[in-house]
């Protein structure tokens, strides 16, 4: 989604400022501007991909300070002029904006009646007439920013700059990142940390209602009635490396391929061989307040919600304590009722996701304890809630999550372990979980090794116009996960439903032309499952089969056999087919596997 770089110092600003936006664009966008000070203001923008920015800007565009923005449309199409920076008339201001202007067309029409000319269809563009129209009363655009923001409702991130004061970029948060970051005598900002790492690992992230002026000696922070804020510089843990595609064809093909790293990192240190249970360091909860928890309820949008079903079955069956996952983005809208003796968990790789975040503010302000399972080190997710685990996972670029998914059910599984050991959970049970936890790494290398194996079921599946995917109660949440994989990407239809529902309604589906994925673990449902494909194959159908054993070639077409685990972490395992057959599907297809059409990686606005 949208995405903002800023930078002030000696350097030349825009060979920086289209390598930061370069670095965002995963976040998936369709254009993308600048603008940089050099006596006057120059800005450059197009519809397209940050190359056709680069083309567009010209050699001599010199100056020491600029912005810089991908746009993904919210209001207006995708087009040169809707692209940001926008500035106001007397090319003075200019603001690159993430987030929504819910007042825009108000503001709009009072600038208008005061002369203002509009020339794009955005909500972003009041920003910069409103800042113009007081920075030439205050001569300060910190107090023109200010000012402007109070007559603002909605979400944002911004970017300034005055034509005027080409020394200084302010920078304001409400619902939508910033992040500063510290150099040699230059100073950035930007929307994601992703942009930055190539320059600098030490950064500073913006609170909502917080602002920033940035010059190249330093910086300040302050509030919205010019109080100042003290903040303290974190070190980001991953350098630019972790944004390269490492020799892969693709980002999504590279993290699949990490998975065995990956979940080592989620468990390293967590677990305690010597009592059976895990150690989760920032969860802030006592043994006592642990055993008062009667329910658990778990929120995230996407593969996050599909991950969250996974935990939500680990907690049940390792812990015996009620919990289910719903979509963080109806959670909010339905005025839930927030029980005390509920512990509620919110799950975000990107931590930035706005459904999310504004769940667990819903949540936060009905008094709910809420911990976050998330992957970005201090992203908004993380800081607003009262403990959690990290995934460690590093940077996911491919708008399709993967190695976060496997790493979220892992860090599911060690919160599972360490409620149960405060319960029931026997040591016994704790030793075997803590085992099976520990093989995964290398389970996950025996189903990478299958790669050319799946990538030839992807061939073979990926001509369909659409495909069904099942699972019973454990391999429900993999179906759905499968199947968003691969709609996501190859843009294959792909339903999932729960093995036991498929005949009372999706069955009339079944035929020739829809096969079936069908998820069938070797665990108590077994034969259960076995009857589905029966069923299936009666219609005329085909199967895919993932699962423990070889299929019966009487009930399925195919198979992927994949290495069993303790039965509770089976689920984990039995998704990796599935990233690579939807990976391998795009591939065939002839997709923009990294990024899909239409989606991006971080949801940042409602
Ligand atoms: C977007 C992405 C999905 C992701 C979801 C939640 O929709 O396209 O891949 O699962 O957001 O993202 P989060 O960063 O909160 O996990």
């Amino acid at each position: 989604m949208c995405g903002i770089v800023a930078y002030v110092g000696s350097k030349d600003a825009a060979p920086i400022l289209l390598e930061g936006l370069q670095r965002l664009e995963y976040r998936g966008y369709d254009s993308a501007g600048l603008a940089i000070v050099n006596k006057t203001l120059r800005t450059r923008k197009v519809k397209g991909r940050v190359a056709d920015l680069a083309a567009a800007v010209p050699a001599r565009f010199k100056g020491g300070v600029g912005i810089g923005h991908t746009r993904w449309a919210t209001h207006g199409v995708p087009s040169d002029v809707n692209a940001h920076p926008h500035v106001d008339g007397a090319e003075r201001v200019a603001v690159v904006h993430n987030g929504i202007i819910e007042n825009a067309d108000e503001l709009r029409a009072k600038l208008t009646v005061d002369g203002a000319t509009f020339t794009s269809e955005t909500d972003s563009e009041v920003l910069a007439h409103l800042i113009a129209r007081t920075v030439k009363d205050t001569d300060s655009l910190e107090e023109a920013v200010r000012t402007a923001l109070k007559r603002v409702v909605g979400t944002y991130g911004i970017a300034v700059l005055d034509a005027e004061r080409p020394g200084e970029v302010v920078v304001a948060r409400n619902g939508s990142p910033i992040v500063l970051g510290i150099g040699e005598k230059e100073m950035f900002a930007a929307s994601d940390v992703a942009a930055l790492v190539r320059y600098t690992r030490q950064v500073v992230h913006l609170e909502d209602g917080e602002l920033a002026t940035i010059k190249a000696d330093g910086f300040h922070t302050f509030t919205m009635d010019a109080t100042e804020t003290a903040k303290e510089p974190l070190t980001v843990d991953w350098d630019a490396g972790h944004y390269d595609t490492g020799g892969y064809e693709h980002y999504l093909l590279k993290e699949i391929s990490e998975q065995p790293e990956t979940v080592a990192r989620t468990l390293r240190g967590r677990v305690d061989d010597r009592f059976h249970i895990a150690h989760l360091g920032g969860l802030n909860l006592t043994p006592h307040e642990t055993r008062a928890f009667r329910r658990v309820k778990i929120i995230g949008c996407g593969s996050a919600y599909y991950s969250g079903q996974i935990g939500a079955q680990l907690v049940e069956e390792l812990a015996r304590i009620p919990a289910d996952a719903e979509p963080a983005s109806e959670f909010r809208y339905r005025n839930p009722v927030v029980e005390h003796d509920t512990l509620y968990v919110a799950i975000s790789q990107s931590g930035e996701t706005y459904d999310t975040l504004a769940a667990v503010q819903e949540l936060k302000r009905k008094g709910g304890r809420v911990l976050g399972i998330v992957n970005t080190v201090g992203s908004a997710i993380a800081r607003e809630c009262d403990g959690g685990i990290y995934l460690h996972a590093g940077p996911e670029v491919s708008v399709a999550s993967t190695k976060a998914f496997t790493s979220t059910a892992v860090a599911f599984a060690l919160l599972a372990l360490h409620f149960g050991r405060v319960h029931d959970l026997s040591p016994a049970d704790g030793r075997r979980i803590c085992e099976g936890l520990r093989r995964l790494p290398a389970q996950i290398e025996e189903i990478l090794a299958k790669d050319d194996e799946i990538a030839g079921l992807a061939r073979k599946y990926a001509d369909h116009a659409g495909m069904m995917f099942i699972g019973r109660v454990r391999g429900y949440p993999v179906a759905r996960e499968g199947a968003q994989k691969l709609k996501e990407i190859s843009y294959v239809h792909a339903e999932a439903y729960p093995a036991s529902e498929l005949k009372h309604g999706p069955l009339a589906l079944i035929g020739p032309d829809m096969p079936t994925v069908a998820i069938v673990p070797d665990d108590e449902l077994l034969d259960k499952n076995l009857t589905t494909l029966g069923e299936i194959r009666a219609r005329g159908g085909r199967v895919l089969m993932v699962g423990h054993r070889a299929a019966d070639p009487r009930l399925a077409d195919d198979c992927v056999v994949v290495p069993k685990n303790e039965t509770e972490l089976d689920p984990i395992l039995l998704t990796i087919p599935l990233q690579l057959l939807a990976y391998h599907a795009a591939v065939a297809l002839d997709r923009d596997v990294d990024k899909p059409r239409n989606l991006a990686k971080s949801v940042t606005v409602e």
